[in-house]
């Protein structure tokens, strides 16, 4: 199966209404995990890398395994980057052959975030790849460094910047949060359908981490197709390689690679059946 645009995927999901997991990964074993629980379901995914982590996964290593990873993979898998601010950086995304890159201009005013990401999508029209931008802003931070403090998107910017740039995906904040979720996530759905209304795109939740199987459903039927899960598949490996670590005092080094591998996939299994894109590769 190819490697294959964002764009692709979303479309598919769009028409059949179920929402694609896009996994953060951090390494090769997770790479493999992640990929592995896309093949056992039979469900198309994104993998995905983020700016923000690239001082632990540099991107001149992790993206070449991510886009032979997704060449060799039985199912179709985009490779994306994930909250570019960089030009130059979501230029060498491309170069590796990223499939699809997200220009994050959310700490902009809507005039310069539509004008940089329109850059950005003459730039990867050129590689034949897909562009996701964010209006409004989602709280918390990619790597967990900063509290950025959340601003809800409003209809009528997610409209305005929808016609200026004819995105291929839009991020949307909601009241979706990065990383652990200090209270119940309290998602504003009837704000969702209104952006959904307005913008002809399909819709992108970040912060997928801690939502119940109901939320996502109810965002999956209200635009949402493409949603980002990283807290949940790293805290996983933590948990699993902890109590791998507790029960064998002489622990070998392949035990510890197989149980990452095993627990990346054990989560994004669960994400891949709550967004019922099981089955649909
Ligand atoms: P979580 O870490 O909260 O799952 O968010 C991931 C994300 O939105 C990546 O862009």
């Amino acid at each position: 199966m190819p490697l294959v645009t964002m764009k692709e995927i979303l479309q598919k999901a769009d028409q059949s209404n179920y929402g694609v997991g896009s996994f953060n990964v951090v390494n090769m074993e997770t790479v493999i995990g992640v990929i592995k629980a896309a093949e056992e379901t039979n469900s198309p995914i994104i993998l995905q890398a983020a700016e923000a982590r690239l001082r632990y996964s540099p991107l001149n290593l992790i993206g070449p395994i991510m886009v032979a990873a997704a060449q060799k993979a039985k199912v179709p898998v985009a490779v994306h980057f994930d909250h570019g601010s960089r030009p130059e950086t979501i230029k060498q995304a491309l170069d590796f052959g990223f499939t699809s890159v997200m220009f994050d201009g959310s700490g902009l005013s809507l005039e310069e975030n539509a004008a940089k990401t329109i850059e950005v999508i003459r730039l990867a029209k050129r590689y034949g790849a897909s562009v996701e931008a964010e209006i409004g802003r989602v709280g918390g931070s990619e790597d967990g460094l900063e509290n950025i403090e959340m601003a809800i998107t409003q209809v009528q910017d997610a409209k305005e910047f929808f016609e200026r740039t004819e995105v291929d995906a839009l991020a949307v904040a909601i009241g979706n949060v990065h990383g652990v979720y200090k209270s119940e996530p309290n998602l504003q759905f009837e704000r969702l359908k209104g952006i959904d209304e307005v913008v002809a795109a399909p819709l992108v939740l970040h912060g997928g981490s801690g939502i119940t199987v109901h939320d996502f459903r109810r965002c999956i039927q209200y635009g949402i197709k493409k949603i980002n899960v990283q807290t949940a598949t790293l805290n996983k490996v933590v948990e699993r390689v902890r109590a791998l670590c507790q029960q064998n005092e002489k622990l070998d080094y392949f035990t510890y690679h197989q149980c990452i591998i095993n627990a990346a996939c054990e989560s994004a299994k669960g994400h891949i059946e709550a967004f019922q894109s099981n089955n649909q590769a």
